[in-house]
């Protein structure tokens, strides 16, 4: 691997400089990206392994991140498990007949993932040839959690109310639909990492609508098999957004990165997640849109506060869609001219 700062960071191995990438770099706000928007439909681009592969490869050659990560989506999983899964332009994920009742339920399956999602995997290994190992690539799935919250609620939502309303009022259901996602996911994700995955992501992204206990019964009970099913074969980073309350048993799974938000320090989160992991974040994706020499000051102060060990650059969330390209650009290269020279004497060039 020519570039391999992103496996040194979860590896805890000492490095010039932390990787950068950000979450969600792969469509949004690129224009070469808005492009192909216009000529297939999203996940015609998901199913093409050429299409995902050139989405992919773009913010690698573009904005000159550390990591690629495939471009996909979490829905596909709820996708292979018999749901349908519409996205509608502007509006995000509509899932017409969504999961209430037992009857519900068994309309789903636990897929052959070779049979229902082997467009990812020929994807991923057509990437990884494209990359000539050039950087690692990141593949990545949702948390169970997560997934249930669209398969439940049928689309986007602030508190996913009726995904609660189902766990609280039918907890062996839900439970039931827990496992039969996690079960495939171990198995998409093993096939991902076989197909050349170099890293694995798993995206809890509503991991925060969930108090301290209900986080451990309904969501890390799930992410902590998938963990335990891959930490030997490939690194993996848990990003539970708002879930700091969590860090210190996240880090138990053995997981080698934790992804956390800009709603905690970095001292903080180190305090609680120990020594024995990579934080990975965690720039406020907002303050993309502040002038140029703003993001450089404030990349450079997260830098500072987070100390040169173990971290992965990144943002607390997916990069917006309205961020300008020179605005993510800054991000990646105030972080490239940034060297590490001993454990707490960092500088810039
Ligand atoms: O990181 C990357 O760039 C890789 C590709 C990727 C996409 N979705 C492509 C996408 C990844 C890692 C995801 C993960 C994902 N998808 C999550 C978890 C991460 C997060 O941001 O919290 C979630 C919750 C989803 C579900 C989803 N897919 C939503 C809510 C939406 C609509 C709004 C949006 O853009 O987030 C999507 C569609 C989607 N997935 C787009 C892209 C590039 C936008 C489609 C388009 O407009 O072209």
């Amino acid at each position: 691997m020519k570039n391999d700062l992103l496996l040194k960071a979860l590896s805890g191995k000492p490095a010039e400089r932390p990787p950068v990438w950000m979450m969600r770099q792969a469509g949004r706000y690129l224009p070469q990206y808005m492009k192909l928007r216009e000529q297939y439909g999203f996940f015609e681009r998901c199913q093409t392994p050429e299409l995902a592969c050139e989405i992919t490869l773009q913010p690698v050659d573009i904005i000159g991140v550390d990591a690629a990560i495939l471009f996909s989506d979490i829905l596909v999983v709820p996708q292979a498990m018999g749901l349908e899964v519409q996205l509608i332009e502007s509006k995000g994920p509509f899932l017409p007949d969504p999961i209430r009742t037992e009857a519900d339920l068994q309309r789903l399956f636990i897929p052959d993932v070779h049979e229902k999602l082997q467009y990812v995997f020929d994807a991923i290994q057509l990437i990884k040839k494209e990359l000539n190992d050039r950087v690692p690539l990141i593949g990545f799935a949702g948390a169970p959690w997560t997934i249930l919250c669209y398969m439940v609620q049928g689309k986007g939502s602030k508190t996913f109310d009726e995904a609660k309303a189902f766990c609280y009022t039918q907890p062996q259901l839900a439970h039931q639909l827990l496992q039969m996602i996690t079960n495939t996911t171990i198995a998409y994700l093993e096939g991902q990492v076989e197909a050349g995955a170099d890293v694995i992501q798993i995206f809890d992204s509503w991991g925060g609508l969930l108090g301290p206990a209900d986080f451990e019964a309904i969501s890390l009970k799930y992410i902590r098999q998938i963990v335990n099913a891959l930490k030997d074969k490939v690194p993996v980073i848990i990003f539970a957004k708002g879930a700091w309350h969590a860090l210190e048993s996240m880090a138990a799974t053995g997981a080698q990165g934790l992804g956390i938000d800009w709603c905690i320090t970095p001292q903080m989160a180190r305090s609680l997640a120990g020594n024995k992991v990579t934080l990975q974040g965690n720039f406020d994706p907002a303050k993309l849109l502040s002038p140029v020499p703003v993001i450089k000051k404030e990349v450079k102060e997260m830098l500072f506060a987070f100390g040169s060990e173990r971290h992965i650059v990144n943002l607390g969330h997916g990069i917006l869609p309205n961020v300008p390209v020179d605005h993510a650009r800054a991000f990646v290269d105030t972080v490239k001219e940034w060297r590490n020279s001993g454990s707490n004497n960092a500088h810039f060039d």
